[in-house]
């Protein structure tokens, strides 16, 4: 199911560094996603885009609050309004007056289904994140050990098995890593050893 967004610009550049508080955003995923897998799938893209942001690119408190949000509110109309997806929460963004670099990057998380293609590197590494989160969660909940002692030549197997995790779109996931200038093996990596702290 997808849905071509038709636009190419999303809120206001006045609204720039404004953002929700922790609390507004958790009570929204709470109103909005009671399917408590997809609300992992969001703390976990969460996650990463945070250490992302704060490893790789060095930004402050306020930066890694603003990829972390938009991890945490990418699927946030998934659960209810799936025809709607996501045109319902950047609508609900824009009118909260919400930062337009987070309402971009939530717009164009998958671009062969919104239309929309990734520009800053908070586009392109929630991009990046988004698929290679769910497989290599996948792969945790078939392993015993969950992500304990997880391996990157586990992870590169089951990305070249297509039949595992089936859903899960490799060439989306490469052609993430191409578009944000990382090796695809160095993202994995990093998943792998952040991913599991959030359970
Ligand atoms: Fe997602």
């Amino acid at each position: 199911m997808s849905l071509q967004l038709n636009r190419s610009t999303f809120g206001k550049i006045e609204n720039a560094g404004h953002v929700l508080s922790r609390e507004e955003t958790d009570n929204l995923l709470n109103d909005w996603v009671k399917n408590d897998r997809l609300k992992l799938h969001m703390k976990q893209v969460a996650h990463l885009m945070k250490c992302w942001a704060a490893e790789k690119e060095g930004f402050n408190e306020a930066d890694q609050w603003r990829w972390e949000m938009a991890g945490l509110l990418h699927d946030a109309d998934w659960d209810q309004w799936p025809e709607q997806h996501c045109k319902r929460i950047i609508e609900y963004l824009e009118d909260k007056n919400v930062d337009p670099e987070i309402i971009r990057a939530i717009a164009s998380h998958g671009p062969n289904h919104f239309g929309v293609y990734p520009e800053t590197k908070m586009d392109k590494m929630l991009y990046a994140f988004d698929e290679l989160s769910g497989l290599t969660h996948a792969y945790s909940l078939m392993r015993p050990e969950g992500y304990d002692g997880m391996e990157l030549k586990g992870i590169k197997k089951r990305f070249k098995d297509k039949g595992f995790a089936a859903a899960v779109n490799r060439e989306e996931i490469q052609d993430a890593a191409n578009r944000a200038g990382v090796e695809l093996e160095s993202v994995m990596q990093f998943v792998i050893e952040r991913q599991g702290v959030v359970a």
